[in-house]
């Protein structure tokens, strides 16, 4: 896990530090303009999700059904919100990075597949303060699994790119599961920042 924080470290500009919102000093059409400037340029993000669906502390609740829920093989229209930790390794004691915050739909008549809502949530890190939205299709018994990243704050502002997740493990007796996310995301290097740094 120390070469794959390193490899990330590598693939991400010093400049991508804890996030403080920046403004130019004429404000926000400004920073844009200057933001608009900059050059694009790409990382790899990739941190485990502990999603714990039973026992004494879930961070995954249902928070509402369809008159179809119970019926169906699929759990069609069933909700669920989640407050997910994230964390580098496997391991739910490993260094803690952020949350994922949002929904998951049961949205399959056939096949077990999750409409997503996902905030991931930085809180630790090199993208402390950032965040990166992905929305997509997860048919949760395939082994890969593939979302759209739709955007980002902080870092992650007008990020594009698409995460990978695999199921790590999946504990049925506690309802325990360990997801990894490997996320390709574009993020936009500050010009004024850049400046900055070489002050
Ligand atoms: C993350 O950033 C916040 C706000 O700048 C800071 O208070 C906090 O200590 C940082 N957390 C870590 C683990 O670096």
């Amino acid at each position: 896990m120390a070469n794959l924080t390193l490899v990330i470290l590598m693939l991400v500009s010093t400049t991508m530090g804890s996030y403080a919102r920046k403004q130019g000093p004429n404000g926000e059409l400004e920073w844009f303009q200057n933001i608009c400037s900059g050059k694009e340029k790409v990382a790899k993000v990739h941190f485990f999700v502990q999603d714990v669906l039973g026992g004494d502390k879930p961070t995954v609740y249902e928070v509402a059904r369809g008159s179809i829920t119970s019926n169906s093989a699929t759990s069609f229209g069933q909700v669920r919100v989640l407050d997910d930790l994230l964390t580098v390794g496997p391991d739910k004691d490993s260094k803690e990075l952020g949350r994922a915050q949002g929904l998951i739909t049961s949205a399959d008549f056939e096949t077990d597949a999750l409409a997503m809502n996902l905030n991931f949530v930085f809180t630790s890190g090199r993208y402390n303060g950032s965040t990166i939205s992905i929305l997509g299709r997860n048919q949760i018994l395939k082994a890969e699994r593939e979302l759209a990243v739709v955007g980002g704050t902080g870092v992650f502002r007008m990020a594009r790119g698409y995460a990978i997740t695999k199921t790590h493990s999946y504990d049925s007796a506690t309802a325990y599961g360990v997801l990894e996310y490997t996320i390709y995301v574009t993020y936009v290097e500050d010009p004024t920042s850049s400046l900055l740094a070489s002050e």
